[in-house]
């Protein structure tokens, strides 16, 4: 064989081989993005979750600079939650969101971004409030209950 030829042959060769790594890597790159995605707006709901009740506890006890530091974080956390639900983690994982958030996306957006606003609403209430338990529901829980009835799956 030509020197030439034998050069070209073996060049293909190499890109062939370093294409095929490349799909390989991206391959198991987008699934384990994928469970990544899936744990971590998990664990960010669930954090959420712990934030709310110490929120809850600490406005009750009319302790409201440390309430709002959590109220604020919350706020962020909900923000970041939006982009935590791209097209490839509908299924597996164990997640327990349902289709209908990538039917609805706009949907279900805006209530993630009502949730985060409301929390920073609930900043300027609180302190002022008559009723604190009702405030807190008005502002934070209730916003945990419309998005689960719809988006989350029974559990
Ligand atoms: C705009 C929608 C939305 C809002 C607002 C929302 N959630 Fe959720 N939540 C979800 C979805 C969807 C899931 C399922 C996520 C998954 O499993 O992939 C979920 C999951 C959870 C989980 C389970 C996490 C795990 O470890 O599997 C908890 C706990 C939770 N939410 C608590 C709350 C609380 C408390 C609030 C309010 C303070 C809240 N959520 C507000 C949509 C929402």
């Amino acid at each position: 064989m030509h020197p030439l030829v034998k050069h070209i042959n073996s060049s293909f060769k190499i890109i062939l081989l370093s294409t095929i790594i490349i799909l390989i890597g991206f391959n198991s790159n987008a699934e384990m993005t994928a469970e990544e995605i899936i744990k971590s707006r998990q664990a960010l709901f669930s954090k959420n979750y712990r934030t709310a009740k110490k929120v809850q506890s600490l406005a009750s006890n009319l302790d409201f600079e440390e309430a709002t530091v959590l109220m604020k974080e919350m706020s962020e956390n909900y923000k970041v939650l939006i982009d935590l639900f791209p097209e490839n983690t509908q299924e597996g994982f164990d997640t327990g969101a349902l289709l209908t958030i990538w039917d609805e996306k706009d949907e279900f957006n805006a209530l993630m971004q009502k949730a985060s606003d409301d929390m920073t609403k609930l900043v300027s209430v609180i302190e002022d409030a008559d009723d604190i338990r009702g405030t807190l529901t008005k502002f934070m829980w209730s916003n945990c209950k419309a998005c689960h009835n719809r988006y989350r799956e029974e559990h």
